[in-house]
């Protein structure tokens, strides 16, 4: 099944994408991440997105649409993949259908901007292996260290309060109106965030399985 998570920055989208995943056994892709990961590894591809990520502002189209023709020609997406930040704007949408890309099921996660702001403000990442926590509702079992690979937990530059502020009103101008342009294609199911991540988890699953 080839699925798109919609939904606000903060939303759940990654959350979801990786509990999804190891369901359904298909890849979650996140252009966030592999953005991240080329910052991290000094490309010229991540030098030219840091400036738009740090400010909350969208990557230009042409570069991120780059990024997912590459990544879903890779083998592990033929049986299926999630894409988790993708597409973000009407002409990243179109450039998917216009790559021949059949999307089953599109999701909308959602949740409302004041909530939002309070759990970005407690998101921690892990530098080394990108594990999201949240100080309140994930919390790590130690402080500080990721459960994963006990790489150290930071705050993405991204997530402070007027950069989130910021990407909200990116969201809500160009990649809101990707509901209708999915519902009219009959693909759009909304989903409700809700405050336990497995009670989203189940909601989500039910509709993927209507
Ligand atoms: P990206 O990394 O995709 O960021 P985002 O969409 O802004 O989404 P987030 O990762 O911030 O949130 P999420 O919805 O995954 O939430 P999460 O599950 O972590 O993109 C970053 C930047 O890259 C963009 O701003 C842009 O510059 C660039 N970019 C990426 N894709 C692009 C594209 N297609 N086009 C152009 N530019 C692009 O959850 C958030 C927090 O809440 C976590 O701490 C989590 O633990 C907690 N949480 C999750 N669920 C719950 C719950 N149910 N209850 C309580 N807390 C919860």
């Amino acid at each position: 099944m080839n699925i798109i998570l919609l939904g606000a920055p903060g939303a759940g989208k990654g959350t979801q994408a990786e509990v999804i995943c190891d369901r359904l056994n298909i890849p979650a892709i996140s252009t966030g991440n592999i953005i991240r990961e080329a910052l991290k590894s000094g490309t010229e591809m991540g030098q030219k997105a840091k400036s738009f990520m740090d400010a909350g502002a969208l990557v230009p189209d042409e570069v991120v649409i780059g990024i997912i023709k590459e990544r879903l020609a890779l083998s592990d997406c033929e049986n299926g993949f999630i894409l988790d930040g993708f597409p973000r704007t009407i002409p990243q949408a179109e450039a998917l259908d216009s790559m021949g890309v059949k999307i089953d099921k599109v999701i909308s996660i959602e949740v409302s901007d004041d909530k939002i702001i309070k759990r970005m403000s407690g998101r921690r990442v892990c530098e080394k292996c990108g594990a999201s926590y949240h100080l309140e509702y994930k919390a790590p079992t130690q402080e500080g260290t990721c459960d994963k690979c006990a790489g150290t937990l930071i705050q993405r530059k991204d997530d402070h309060p007027d950069t989130v502020k910021a990407r909200l009103d990116v969201f809500h101008t160009e990649t809101e109106p990707l509901k209708s342009y999915y519902e009219k294609q009959g693909k759009l199911s909304l989903v409700e965030g809700q405050e336990k991540v497995e009670d989203t988890t189940a909601l989500l699953l039910k509709q993927l399985e209507a």
